[in-house]
């Protein structure tokens, strides 16, 4: 029994051993299989879990992208506002192209800062690079002024400060001016120029400031004492243009004309240069502030131009001059006229009338700056008896007067008498007209010699045409003409306002070199019987035309007739 207890002793011994073999063979085999399974659950995790992640970059992507875009599209802001709380941005394509081809300026908005994207510089990746919150300091000391960016930080061998806008779209190329903080006071420290887009680098040499404010005062306004300026052409006058507030930190002026040949401002000084409108705008650099002076340059007198510098008179004869003022639209016009001696000739608005035999001084010259003064020598002397018009009568049927052949109202011409054009005073015309060409001016013949018949046919038509009274204030009747002595001649533009032009001046103050007389004058109607006609010349030769000049009178009253 025994034995076959021990047998069976080990014989189960030997069971439980292959037992326990078998059942360690087994667990070895469970523990490989466990750790291959946990290996590919932790494959699936992790590859779920990048899954995700990728899942949640795209849809934040697009969904902070969207909204961006969104807040760009909808806006009807040239410059939005883009609140946005990372530090680094990555946009869609779409939206850079947007903010390009649109003409929105964004601002990318975080707590305290924003700050402003160059729309020429927007790439993909957007970083936001600057940071002031720890720095941040009250800027109660600044209430004053409206905007005040500012920038703050400390260093130990250099500081660099980086400035921000605070509300301001554009800070570039800015200036300036660098306070420091300490105990609760702001000291300008340096002024920096050209701040170059929004970071300005600023050294530190004095170890004993550790805050730094970076302060742009930006100008408010411009002052200018007036706006609208009406000046005298060559004159100059002042204006006062003040930079407000007078502690803005860019106060550079600088001006523009829109004509430098009318105005221009230098200085404080506005000169007048030549007469016309310019306006004259004023601006800050880098400013988005401009003002406009308006400015008027009026003409001013140049010179005044006498039909005759020298009278001799009759005692109560007159004579009236003609001053023409250039140039014509010069606004110190007025003129004013002065006799040296009232007793001998007196003067009115030209008109000279003489009163005692002797010699005295017309002046004549404009009332307000700049002044230009002109002088008349006058001379009353007594007047010269002639032959009475009988005496000097050399044929039955012409007049001749002191050797002078009369037409006028009073003395006629036979319908007989056809001289055709004097020779005399064709050569003398002629003459005159190479002299007025040579002058620049053109003076052509327009009617000359006139028979008896032409004279009747125009005198009828401008009877017909006008009545009989009006016609005999300008056409000569029959046989009255003096265009039939072919001594006569109308010449350069029969116009009333010849005597005005400068080749009727020119005319009247030169026909008597070549021998003519302006035989009815302006003031002297009333004695011719004609009105002025600034171009009808009779030849008389230098001599006796050259003294009928001088002395101012009509042909009537220089024989006395
Ligand atoms: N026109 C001048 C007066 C003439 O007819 O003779
Ligand atoms: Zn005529």
């Amino acid at each position: 029994m025994g034995n076959k207890k021990k047998v069976i002793e080990n014989l189960s011994k030997k069971k439980t051993q292959i037992k326990s073999k078998k059942k360690s063979g087994q667990l070895v085999k469970q523990e490989k299989i466990s750790s291959k399974k946990i290996f590919k659950i932790s494959l699936i995790i992790l590859f779920a879990l990048i899954v995700l992640v990728l899942l949640f970059c795209v849809i934040s992507y697009n969904l902070i992208n969207k909204k961006i875009y969104d807040t760009i599209v909808s806006s009807n802001e040239e410059i939005v506002n883009v609140h946005y709380k990372y530090n680094k941005l990555i946009l869609w394509n779409k939206t850079i192209e947007y903010i390009k081809n649109n003409k929105k300026k964004i601002y990318i908005c975080k707590d305290n800062y924003s700050y402003l994207l160059d729309n020429e510089k927007i790439e993909k990746n957007i970083h936001f690079k600057a940071s002031i919150q720890n720095n941040f300091r009250n800027l109660d000391g600044f209430s004053d002024y409206s905007n005040v960016y500012i920038s703050i930080n400390k260093g130990s061998d250099s500081v660099k400060a980086i400035s921000i806008p605070l509300d301001r779209s554009s800070f570039s190329n800015e200036y300036v001016d660098i306070y420091t903080y300490s105990n609760n006071n702001y000291t300008i420290y340096q002024s920096a120029e050209k701040i170059n887009s929004d970071k300005v680098e600023i050294e530190l040499l004095n170890k004993e400031y550790n805050h730094f404010l970076v302060v742009y005062i930006p100008v408010n306004r411009i002052d200018i004492s007036s706006k609208e300026f009406n000046i005298k052409r060559g004159m100059t006058e002042e204006v006062s243009i003040k930079v407000m507030p007078e502690n803005a930190t860019n106060r550079t002026l600088y001006f523009e004309s829109s004509d430098e040949n009318i105005a221009k401002l230098s200085g404080n000084s506005i000169n007048a240069i030549s007469a016309g409108q310019a306006t004259i705008n004023v601006r800050i650099y880098n400013e988005d502030m401009a003002e406009s002076i308006s400015v008027n340059v009026l003409e001013i007198l140049n010179d005044i131009k006498l039909n005759r510098t020298n009278a001799t008179l009759y005692v109560g004869g007159s004579v009236t001059i003609t001053a023409t003022l250039v140039p014509d639209n010069a606004v110190n016009k007025d003129l004013e006229w002065i006799s040296s001696d009232e007793s001998i000739a007196t003067v009115e608005n030209g008109k000279i009338t003489a009163k005692k035999l002797g010699k005295c001084n017309i002046k004549v010259k404009n009332t307000s700056e700049p002044i230009i003064e002109r002088d008349i020598t006058v001379n009353v002397v007594k007047k010269p008896s002639f032959p009475s018009p009988g005496q000097g009568a050399q044929n039955a049927n012409l007049t001749y007067i002191n050797g002078i052949l009369v037409v006028n109202k009073k003395y006629s011409v036979p319908s007989t008498y056809s001289p055709g054009i004097n020779p005399t005073a064709y050569n003398a015309y002629i003459a005159l007209k190479n002299a007025a060409s040579a002058a620049g001016f053109s003076m052509p013949l327009i009617s000359g010699y006139r028979s008896y018949q032409t004279q009747t046919n125009l005198y009828n038509n401008y009877v017909a045409q006008y009545g009989e009274s009006i016609a005999n204030t300008f056409s000569a009747k029959p046989g009255h003409s003096e265009h039939q002595t072919g001594l006569a001649f109308d010449v350069g533009s029969i116009d009333n306002n010849y005597g005005n032009t400068s080749a009727g001046i020119w005319l009247a103050q030169n026909a008597h070199k070549f021998g003519f007389i302006i035989r009815y004058p302006k003031g002297k109607e009333s004695i011719t019987g004609y009105q002025y006609e600034p171009w009808h010349i009779r030849y008389l030769g230098t001599s006796v035309a050259t003294d009928i000049y001088n002395k101012g009178v009509c042909l009537e009253e220089y024989l006395g007739i």
